[in-house]
């Protein structure tokens, strides 16, 4: 918080000059915020005089055309605890998996990155919808209906249920290839679903049920929690509803084959269907039904899609649409990210190579245990799990979502890299010393220039997490935490702790110090460790 008031300070003190008020982060060392001014050597006297009133701005330079504000860091360190206190509703459609089909890479970043923003919209002060948007319905279960009741058995399903559906849905599509009426087929399977037949409905449970249960184990191991799994199966009936109120409002028009459109060519985009020849319904008119019903329900803010980007096109015909149905699309936000790419460079899209989540989850969990193999703790594996889910989030969510997310086993794990290990390490060994120290805390003042910059940046976590909640990137908070990591051990360094005579001050510093890692670690759905 306190970086955050020194801003506003900043801007104050620049419009008691009448300088327009308008501040930046300079790079770093140079000062903690500047201005830039095409006659800054002239308002200077005057911004810096304004200044004196504002409590956190310990001093005015000027550079150039740069008119630079430096943070008294005493003062800084007493106003941390204030918290962020906004308002709003959001909700966060996230995670989003397929029924039937393994859970893959793209969906295990989809369920981080929206944890994560679950976590920092209700740190900031939001209400937060979490809801898994499963894959639970479309033409796929034509496919796996058609493969099950010709090629499988309730005895095979039972004995290895995610294998069995995997196993048939890939020799629907072999078998597809060879006679590729199997598609007609499939898809009069799934008109019948979607009519309503009993027996059908019953099997599509089943299959439903089998998938929400494989996929809560991977969200119990990921300590990932939503409020809603309404799927798009919820929405069938209200989206053939809507498919008519769009007709009878002259937003959808009929094509003579009988399927239904939106017209997006005013917004230069492609036409979206919306219902099919034979009238059953597709992803995008569950999508639209699903906004319908989230504003009717919820009355939100802002929407967050948590999706790969390869869908932004589609997002942005949806919008579109809603945009026609009367909603303010503006609130609506594809919160895209960009592949997973391994060292060699291999990639893995959603056609490619699948990695599997739980393969990636088992090699963390080996390579944690083996880390911590020769370390003296109690509950190893209960810490290795927390270490490894640590590593395989924080390497994601330390990346700009939009980019590729590269998969590097040994800087993944590395506990001296930009790694969850190292972050969770620094904090650990901060514990350590905390437990050394005693408990007589006393008043901290800052005095190396490291000190100082530590509680620079301590100042800025809110700071931080405003940032991130704007943009909807938790990389922000990534970054932060290993710039205070890497600067606290800079700190530890160089500075003898106990025997200082200051130790109680430490014991407040130090303090600080793990708070903000833990709030920042927590921030980004990761658990942190009291030994390790
Ligand atoms: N199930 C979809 C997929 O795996 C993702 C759904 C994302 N959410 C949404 N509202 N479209 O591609």
């Amino acid at each position: 918080m306190p970086f955050m008031i020194f801003k506003e300070q900043c801007e104050d003190a620049l419009k008691d000059a009448g300088v327009r008020p308008n501040v930046f982060e300079p790079p770093k060392g140079i000062a903690d915020l500047c201005t830039f001014s095409k006659n800054a050597d002239s308002v200077f006297e005057s911004v810096k005089s304004a200044s004196k009133k504002y409590p956190l701005i310990k001093d005015v330079t000027l550079a150039g055309h740069y008119i630079n504000f430096h943070m008294d860091e005493e003062k800084a360190f007493n106003l941390l605890d204030k918290k962020l206190s906004e308002s709003g509703t959001v909700v966060i459609d996230f995670s989003s998996p397929n029924i039937a089909k393994p859970m893959n890479i793209g969906h295990l970043r989809s369920t981080i990155i929206g944890d994560s923003l679950r976590h920092i919209y209700s740190y900031a002060g939001w209400k937060v919808v979490a809801d898994n948007h499963v894959g639970d319905w479309g033409t796929q279960f034509g496919k796996l209906l058609y493969a099950y009741i010709h090629w499988s058995s309730k005895e095979k399903l039972d004995e290895d249920p995610i294998g069995e559906l995997t196993r048939i849905y890939i020799k629907f599509h072999k078998e597809a290839e060879k006679r590729p009426e199997l598609i007609e087929e499939a898809r009069e399977y799934f008109k019948r679903l979607e009519n309503g037949d009993e027996k059908l409905k019953a099997l599509w449970k089943l299959f439903v049920d089998i998938s929400m249960k494989e996929f809560g184990k991977t969200y119990d191991l990921l300590n990932v929690k939503f409020d809603y799994a309404l799927g798009e199966s919820f929405y069938v009936d209200k989206a053939k509803e809507l498919v008519e109120e769009l007709l009878a409002r002259g937003i959808a028009k009929t094509n003579d084959d009988g399927s239904v459109y939106i017209d997006l060519k005013p917004f230069g985009l492609t036409d979206l269907i919306i219902l099919k020849s034979d009238g059953s319904t597709l992803y995008q008119t569950r999508e639209l039904a699903a906004i319908k019903y989230r504003e009717e329900t919820f009355r939100p803010d802002r929407i967050l899609y948590v999706v790969g980007q390869e869908q932004s096109l589609y997002f942005k015909q949806v919008f579109s649409a809603a945009k026609l149905m009367g909603f303010d699309s503006s609130k609506y936000e594809h919160v895209g990210f960009g592949l997973v790419v391994t060292k060699d460079g291999k990639l893995s899209t959603r056609k490619g190579k699948i990695i599997l989540l739980k393969d990636v989850i088992d090699k963390a969990f080996s390579l944690a245990m083996k880390i911590l193999e020769d370390r003296d703790i109690e509950n190893k594996e209960d810490v290795a799990r927390k270490v490894a889910v640590g590593a395989i989030k924080f390497n994601d969510l330390k990346q700009n979502r939009t980019k590729d997310v590269e998969f590097d086993w040994d800087r993944i794990m590395s506990f001296e890299g930009d790694s969850g290990p190292y972050v969770q390490y620094t904090n650990v060994r901060i514990k350590s010393i905390l437990r050394k120290i005693g408990s007589n805390s006393g008043v901290f003042h800052p005095k190396s220039s490291t000190e100082k910059k530590i509680v620079k940046e301590l100042s800025k976590f809110n700071y931080t997490v405003k940032k991130a909640l704007n943009e909807n990137k938790p990389n922000y908070i990534a970054s932060y935490l290993l710039e205070l990591c890497t600067l606290f051990n800079t700190f530890y360094h160089e500075t003898r702790i106990i025997g200082s005579g200051n130790e109680g001050g430490y014991i407040t510093f130090l303090n600080e110090i793990s708070k903000k890692i833990e709030s920042g670690l927590y921030l980004l759905g990761i658990e942190p460790l009291e030994r390790m």
